[in-house]
């Protein structure tokens, strides 16, 4: 074996981190603005990461503030996921596309700021979008561009093909509203894009002006009519909706799941779904079955397929955290998406997170006369998953309390009512149907709980607010007798997040 002169090892070693540590300044010197919001993130770490209510294993930046997911891709074995990020407070403002990759949903690696506001092209944000293979197979991300003019829909292009850099096309933007002629479209928002009979299709959110006084909602649909998704095409309004809550939709999701076509849209109230089929040669989405995707705090969804069939959805998950905690916000588990049996919608967290599980805890059958149980400490914790199946018997409501006080106390109740079929998690309140029997799978994640129901047929995130030590579980019944069938909890190990290339 020929000796390893160490001289010549460690002069290549010393030259190696001069070369990559004057790259990154050449990189810092192209992106002033990313590396300036990255400084102000890395800033904010310590108090984040200082605060107990703070998840564990749903994704979250390494700092500040985040909302939508955007540009949600699986691209070269690895998960991209893109999100709206203020990297200077715990607050909405200046956004920003923040960039995280995974093998396994799971784990992550933080990595550059994807997208900064181009200051002097006078763009003040960079709003929510989504990805779409280009013609070179390597995915395109489209935004909507904001400023002191009309939003734009503008592209980035990656500069390598692990995706750590992104450019902006110098021929930006690439839809304007004038895209529309005559027809007045307000807060035209939030591009989506897929590819059907190969051609490639962009929906956009939006009011048309003239209907906005009645509420609701539209979603435009365009068409690419160069390959390199520079030119498009109007086809027109391919969804209207009615609801004289909603200013506007942001968020369209337009997709093919299985047979059919799916519509997700977050009009400013919980998201909604529609099940239906689409008929490009008209423009038209038809609508058959509708439902809420989320009653709780996930809004603004996107989607991923892994590969397909196998449809990802993520939402932001709203966590409404303490002033001056350093961070709020993550991301809701992602979910697989499926159309169940009646027709719905399904959605069940994805089957990685099993990865975290400790070992399991398994309870007997417990016999709930009217009455609350206070569960064995080993049934406690706000770190964990647990799977419960009760008999409603004659009981009016039967459920489960978690993170209650040692002390005494409420707790966040998980409940259902078989009467009235309705589940409520916390504040949040859910049709799900009448039966005897009900399923739940619930993840407490610190200040954040995730429920859901029969199998994915509901799917509640929201938040518990309650004491660091606060951590213990009850089952109950109320207005007569039921019964805990079974009851299994696994202790859930922290996701790792990794910062190592969170550096320009
Ligand atoms: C939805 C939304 C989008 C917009 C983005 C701005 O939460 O309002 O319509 O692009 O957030 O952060």
């Amino acid at each position: 074996m020929p000796a390893i002169d160490p001289t010549r090892r460690d002069f290549a070693r010393i030259g190696a981190a001069a070369a990559v540590a004057q790259a990154s300044h050449a990189r810092a010197a192209q992106n002033p603005e990313i590396a300036k919001a990255m400084e102000a993130t890395l800033a904010a770490i310590p108090t984040a990461a200082s605060d107990p209510a703070r998840p564990v294993y749903h994704f979250h930046p390494p700092a500040n503030w985040n909302n939508d997911p955007n540009g949600t891709t699986w691209y070269q074995g690895w998960h991209h996921l893109f999100y709206q990020f203020n990297p200077y407070a715990a607050a909405w403002g200046h956004m920003h596309w923040g960039h995280a990759r995974s093998r396994d949903l799971v784990n992550w690696e933080h990595l550059p700021i994807a997208l900064a506001p181009s200051l002097k092209k006078g763009e003040l944000h960079v709003f929510s979008g989504a990805a779409i293979p280009g013609p070179d197979g390597r995915p395109r991300l489209f935004y909507t561009s904001i400023g002191n003019r009309d939003p734009e829909q503008w592209m980035a292009l990656p500069a390598d093909d692990g995706l750590f850099t992104w450019k902006k096309y110098p021929g930006n933007p690439v839809l304007t509203l004038s895209i529309h002629g005559n027809r007045k479209i307000s807060d035209w928002r939030d591009p989506f894009l897929f590819q059907e009979g190969g051609k490639t299709y962009m929906v956009c959110g939006g009011n048309s002006t003239a209907r906005r006084t009645g509420g609701g909602g539209e979603v435009q649909l365009y068409e690419a009519v160069t390959n390199d998704f520079t030119r498009w095409r109007y086809r027109g309004p391919v969804f209207e909706y009615h609801d004289r809550e909603a200013i506007n939709i942001e968020c369209p999701n337009l997709f093919k799941l299985g047979a059919r076509w799916v519509l997700l849209i977050s009009p400013h109230k919980p998201c909604e779904y529609f099940v239906g089929h689409l008929d490009l040669v008209h423009a038209k989405f038809v609508p058959e079955m509708r439902g809420t995707l989320d009653p709780g705090g996930a809004y603004a969804s996107n989607i991923s397929f892994h590969p397909a069939p196998r449809c990802l959805l993520w939402l932001w998950g709203k966590t409404e955290s303490a002033p001056g905690s350093g961070w709020d916000n993550c991301m809701v588990l992602p979910r697989v998406l499926s159309i169940g049996a009646d027709g719905y919608l399904c959605q069940t967290p994805a089957p990685e997170f099993e990865a975290l599980r400790g070992e399991a805890r398994t309870s007997a059958p417990v016999t709930l006369a009217n009455q609350s149980i206070a569960l064995p400490e080993k049934f406690s914790g706000d770190c964990l998953e647990l799977e419960a199946e009760l008999d409603t018997g004659d009981a009016a409501a039967v459920g489960l309390r978690l993170r209650c006080p040692t002390a005494g106390g409420a707790g966040t109740q998980v409940s259902y009512a078989p009467k009235d079929g309705m589940i409520t998690a916390g504040t949040v309140r859910k049709l799900v149907g009448t039966g005897r029997r009900i399923r739940l799978r619930v993840f407490l994640d610190k200040r954040v709980m995730e429920v859901y129901v029969n199998d994915g047929a509901a799917a509640i995130f929201t938040v518990t607010g309650a004491a660091p030590d606060a951590l213990g579980i009850e089952v109950f019944a109320k207005g007569g007798a039921a019964r805990l069938e079974s009851l299994t909890l696994w202790p859930l190990k922290p996701a790792k997040f990794s910062l190592d290339r969170f550096k320009v």
